[in-house]
């Protein structure tokens, strides 16, 4: 097998395109095949304590002039002395009627996870695990290609999904989750887990053992103590001084770039170093081996 082979034939069912995080508002991007029923956009974030409004746009294209339709415009408002949301179309320039709801789930200073559920004749807007509110497509769901995130918010993982849960039942995404690796590992390959932590979550544990059944590195997350940490192969636990940047029923992605005697790791898009394996370590592994509170998306290496 060359470097750079894919191992996993599956395709990514579950995740449509790759999450983003962090991304620096305003945020414009590409739905990869457009926005049909079935679809799913999950968007984590906060609302900066002086937040006046943010917006949510889902944009039948990006052009600047004209101004594009919005399909959606899904608008929370903190200013006022009742915080609301509006919904809206935006058709030739011109707004239609606004849809307004009181009672926003949302508030200045706090973290939220906004689903957006795209059926056949209505978008389904959930907030922090709650039904919030529907609306009721104006323009053709088939016309939005373009996501657009703009106003007073900070953005930690925009996702996009397919809805279908029976996509999810792959056993090969089971956890315990274990693949082979026949030709081990070699410098300048790519290993890339996605998932989801579980609610009340215990750990996360990568490990890759080798061709003696050693485990040379694992990779554990612990979420008792909400530390991140290198385990060697005699027990020896070096802490990874950075943000814990995993939370229950949030996306996390870790990256693990094989270099020459060892490994580097990114979490959800940000570097946090790396950790050293003997000489030949890397060709010696033969198996990945992933395991603890999560629901995994996609293994890929
Ligand atoms: C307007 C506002 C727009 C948009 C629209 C929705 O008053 O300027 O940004 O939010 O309402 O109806």
């Amino acid at each position: 097998m060359s470097p750079g082979e894919k191992l996993d034939p599956l395709p990514d069912t579950f995740i449509l395109q790759p999450p983003v995080f962090h991304p620096v508002v305003p945020y414009v991007t590409t739905i990869f095949g457009g926005l049909r029923a079935g679809k799913m956009v999950q968007l984590q974030g906060v609302v900066p304590l002086d937040a006046r409004r943010f917006q949510v746009d889902f944009q039948c294209g990006c052009s600047l002039h004209p101004r594009p339709d919005i399909a959606i415009h899904f608008n929370p408002r903190f200013h006022t002395t009742k915080p609301h949301v509006i919904c809206n179309t935006l058709q030739g320039g011109h707004w239609q009627a606004e849809a307004r709801w009181p009672h926003l789930a949302l508030q200045r200073g706090a973290s939220f996870l906004i689903l957006f559920l795209f059926g056949n004749e209505e978008m389904k807007v959930s907030v922090n695990g709650l039904h919030f509110l529907h609306y009721r497509y104006r323009l053709p769901l088939s016309r939005v290609d373009t996501l657009g995130i703009y106003g007073d918010i900070l953005v930690t993982a925009v996702g996009f999904l397919n809805i279908n849960p029976f996509l999810l039942k792959s056993p090969r995404l089971e956890v315990p989750c274990s693949r082979a690796l026949p030709r081990g590992l070699w410098p300048g390959q790519v290993i890339i887990v996605r998932g989801l932590v579980l609610p009340e979550p215990k750990d996360f544990t990568l490990r890759l053992r080798d061709e003696a059944a050693h485990v040379p590195v694992t990779l554990r997350a612990s979420f008792a103590d909400r530390t991140l940490a290198w385990v060697s192969r005699w027990g020896g636990k070096k802490l990874i001084p950075a943000p814990f940047l995993f939370y229950p029923q949030r996306f996390f992605e870790v990256l693990l770039l094989c270099q020459e005697g060892g490994l580097k790791l990114a979490l959800n898009g940000q570097g946090l170093g790396a950790t050293s394996l003997g000489p030949q370590a890397l060709e010696r592994l033969r198996e990945l081996h992933i395991s603890g509170s999560i629901q995994l998306y996609c293994v890929h290496y």
